[in-house]
């Protein structure tokens, strides 16, 4: 079976996508690898600020590795959003096979030199580095500008940084309900005709299925969705409390919002692959 890191590359010239998921504990884990299993794609496992608030990254390391390990199909383990070096390099030596250092907020140079010393800490280990120029931002915290990535700073970024995966800013932001996204496809244009590397897109779940399909056309090799997932699981469990209010026990409530998680993740599986 191919590396992980293998297919996003090859994916980037082949108008396939691999997703990247967020996940918060076991079941959504487990649900998420059963639903690559079902569609025979590759996914990652995405640990996030809000997951790794409650466990640690080598709590995280070794149950995503335990789960992959198992999967019939390529799962990678990645660190999502992090700005702490401390951070990245524990899960550099806990099995995570991509890190993402977000320097999104910093000055450009800053951002560059970085993200470079992260790539030269995961490089020797097999690491795959995803850095983000411009900011993606988050619809939650009330960001409603993008600081959409400038063509020509995304070419410094990668020449200097020398990132595996690129995080751009066309439109896309954080949290956002399907089809509320307005993509800058003329940028991205501009961002790939510069950029030999895999582009990533964030906040892919407020991003409408037509748009989807047009963003395999471009270089994309990754998209990150979280918000959908975890609708899902939490309209369905709040569906679980109403119909068994005798029952208390998570492992019977959680049983049909992994479910309804791992059928929503079919068929963005499905859609990308
Ligand atoms: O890094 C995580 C993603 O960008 C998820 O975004 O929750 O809007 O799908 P989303
Ligand atoms: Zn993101």
């Amino acid at each position: 079976m191919k590396h992980i890191n293998e297919y996003i590359r090859h994916a980037t010239f082949q108008k396939k996508m691999i997703p990247g998921f967020n996940v918060f504990g076991y079941e959504d884990s487990l649900a998420v690898v059963k639903a690559a299993e079902q569609a025979n794609a590759p996914v990652l496992l995405m640990v996030n600020r809000d997951a790794r608030r409650v466990m640690n990254i080598k709590h995280w390391g070794a149950l995503l590795n335990s789960i992959a390990s198992q999967a019939s199909v390529p799962v990678g383990v990645h660190l999502d959003h992090c700005t702490e070096l401390k951070s990245i390099q524990l899960a550099i030596e806990n099995g995570f096979t991509s890190v993402m250092y977000d320097g999104s907020k910093l000055p450009l140079n800053e951002n560059i030199m970085n993200t470079h010393q992260v790539v030269c800490l995961a490089r020797e280990k097999g690491v795959a580095v995803e850095g983000e120029v411009g900011s993606v931002p988050y619809d939650d915290l009330g960001e409603t500008r993008s600081e959409m990535t400038l063509p020509e700073e995304a070419w410094q970024f990668c020449q200097e940084s020398q990132v595996d995966w690129l995080a751009v800013s066309v439109g896309n932001i954080h949290r956002l309900h399907e089809g509320k996204a307005k993509l800058d496809f003329s940028r991205l244009e501009s961002i790939e005709s510069l950029c030999q590397t895999p582009l990533v897109i964030h906040g892919a779940s407020g991003i409408g299925s037509d748009d989807i399909n047009k963003l395999k056309e471009h270089h994309v090799a990754k998209v990150n969705i979280g918000t959908v997932l975890r609708r899902a699981f939490g309209e369905a469990l709040r569906q679980s409390f109403q119909e068994n209010p005798a029952v208390y026990d998570r492992l019977t409530l959680f049983e049909k919002p992994a479910q309804q998680l791992e059928k929503v993740a079919y068929e963005i599986i499905c859609q990308l692959k």
